[in-house]
């Protein structure tokens, strides 16, 4: 069986997760593979004999857990808040999701502690003016600490005395390059011994699970989080995340081979969106980034920050589709640009006048491009009804034929409204 893999293919927010949880209903396994809880994926589902419309906010377990034959496997890529991870699994609970014994977590993933999110926190003071805007979840340093071959794995939790020794030997090197912050070392080791009970029969060598799960022919589908454009490698660096947020991360991050993938999808917002510093060539800083942000509700599922907005930038899409191959797209949002007369897209950056390929590593050469755009004309129609892609305005379509010519690649889905329903699929060949 080959494994399906989702992706955001710009700077995050893209609406994964819905897609994810719409196609789960076809999956047995849903794998986590990189980032955190950094991560928010946000789903508004019909729950109960009622059909009560609820949203349910996912940040470190697979949105997949929606369904309810669907388990959750969070791979050894992935860097894991354990109290995070327990208060995220209570409010699933809560709201009447039940994961008893259908999700599970890698003993490779690398922990992520209180003290990282407090140093998340003191880089970005030291960074001043040129601060990230991290979700100051810690992912940066608990990554930072894992390359650099000193941080803590799931396993390690359960060998207490060992674990207790290296985190105090840690601990003290962060007060040494930080200063001595507010930090209760030895509660915390305490706390983690409670924590290791309530995690262990969550852990697995993850590995082994998803290969049994591949070879018993079980559907499995990754998830990923964050996106191309906050890539480690590939993304606008500095100003990305700290995880490889690409397809060679769901192989790196799952321990599964390229050819066990069998069909990639890239979800990709109509507009653009992103949180925190940075380059955003397509950026408006107008009245049409403000219909983005209101209309859209751009406001950020983990930090509740305004999203910056901007109009669709195809050369994102490229530099994307180059590293990621998608194999078709997942259009969302698209009734955001419903009351628009006319709708941009970009289709080049020049500099001096030039064309340039690619999409600049330096961040210089970016800050000076100047931005080419296409105006094709709106739809003024609601298509938030829509079920079929006939049902879809002329020049709604006609923005989605110029997105699939430009790329190259079909759209496959159109995200029509936030709920599961609201989702047009169009036939594609494959
Ligand atoms: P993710 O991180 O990629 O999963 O995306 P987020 O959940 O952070 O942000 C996407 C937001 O857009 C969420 O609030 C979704 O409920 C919402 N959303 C997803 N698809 C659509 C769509 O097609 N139309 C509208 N109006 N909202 C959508
Ligand atoms: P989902 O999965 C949008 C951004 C942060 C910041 C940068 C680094 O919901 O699409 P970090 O805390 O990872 O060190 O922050 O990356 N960022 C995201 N932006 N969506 C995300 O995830 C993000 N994950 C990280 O805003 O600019
Ligand atoms: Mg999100």
């Amino acid at each position: 069986m080959s494994v399906t893999v989702v992706l955001g293919s710009q700077w995050g927010d893209e609406g994964k997760g819905k897609l994810v949880d719409i196609l789960s209903a076809e999956f047995d396994v849903c794998a986590r593979c990189a980032g955190g809880n950094n991560a928010g994926h946000t789903i508004v589902v019909p729950i109960g004999p009622e059909k009560k419309k609820t949203t349910f906010a996912f940040h470190l377990l697979p949105s997949g857990l929606i369904n309810p034959e669907c388990t959750g496997i969070i791979g050894s890529g992935v860097v894991v808040h354990v109290p995070s991870f327990f208060v995220e699994l209570d409010e699933l609970q809560k709201q009447g999701l039940d994961c008893t014994g259908r999700l599970f977590i890698s003993d490779r993933a690398h922990l992520v502690f209180d003290f990282h999110q407090i140093v998340d926190g003191l880089k970005e003071v030291e960074l001043g003016g040129k601060s990230i805007g991290t979700t100051k979840k810690g992912i940066g340093p608990a990554y930072s600490a894992k390359a650099s071959r000193s941080g803590l794995r799931v396993h390690h939790l359960f060998d207490h005395n060992t674990f207790a020794e290296k985190f105090r030997k840690i601990v003290e090197g962060r007060f040494k390059r930080y200063g001595h912050f507010e930090y209760d070392t030895e509660g915390e080791i305490v706390r983690y011994k409670a924590l290791a009970e309530r995690l262990r029969p969550y852990v697995v060598d993850s590995v082994v699970y998803l290969h049994k799960a591949l070879a018993e022919n079980k559907r499995v589908l990754v998830e990923g989080a964050n996106a191309l454009m906050l890539d480690l490698d590939f993304g606008t660096y500095p100003f990305v995340t700290s995880s490889s947020t690409t397809i060679g991360g769901v192989c790196t991050g799952l321990g599964i081979p390229p050819k066990k993938i069998g069909k990639t999808i890239g979800v990709m917002k109509a507009y653009t969106t992103r949180v925190g510093g940075g380059p955003f060539p397509t950026e408006q800083l107008n009245d049409v980034g403000t219909h983005f942000q209101e209309v859209g509700r751009e406001f950020g599922t983990t930090t509740g920050r305004r999203r910056r907005c901007g109009w669709l930038d195809l050369v994102v899409m490229k530099h994307s589709m180059l590293i990621n191959g998608y194999d078709s797209i997942n259009l969302t949002k698209l009734d955001i640009l419903d009351d628009l007369a006319e709708v941009k897209v970009a289709t080049k950056y020049l500099v001096d006048g030039k064309e340039i390929l690619g999409f600049p590593a330096d961040l210089d050469v970016l800050g000076k491009v100047e931005v080419s755009y296409v105006t094709l004309p709106g739809w003024r129609t609601s298509i938030e009804k829509a079920t079929t892609f006939d049902e879809l305005p002329e020049n709604c379509k006609k923005y989605i034929y110029f997105i699939e010519s430009f790329l190259g690649v079909p759209v496959e889905w159109i995200g029509v409204g936030p709920a599961r329903e609201s989702m047009v699929k169009k036939e594609i060949k494959n």
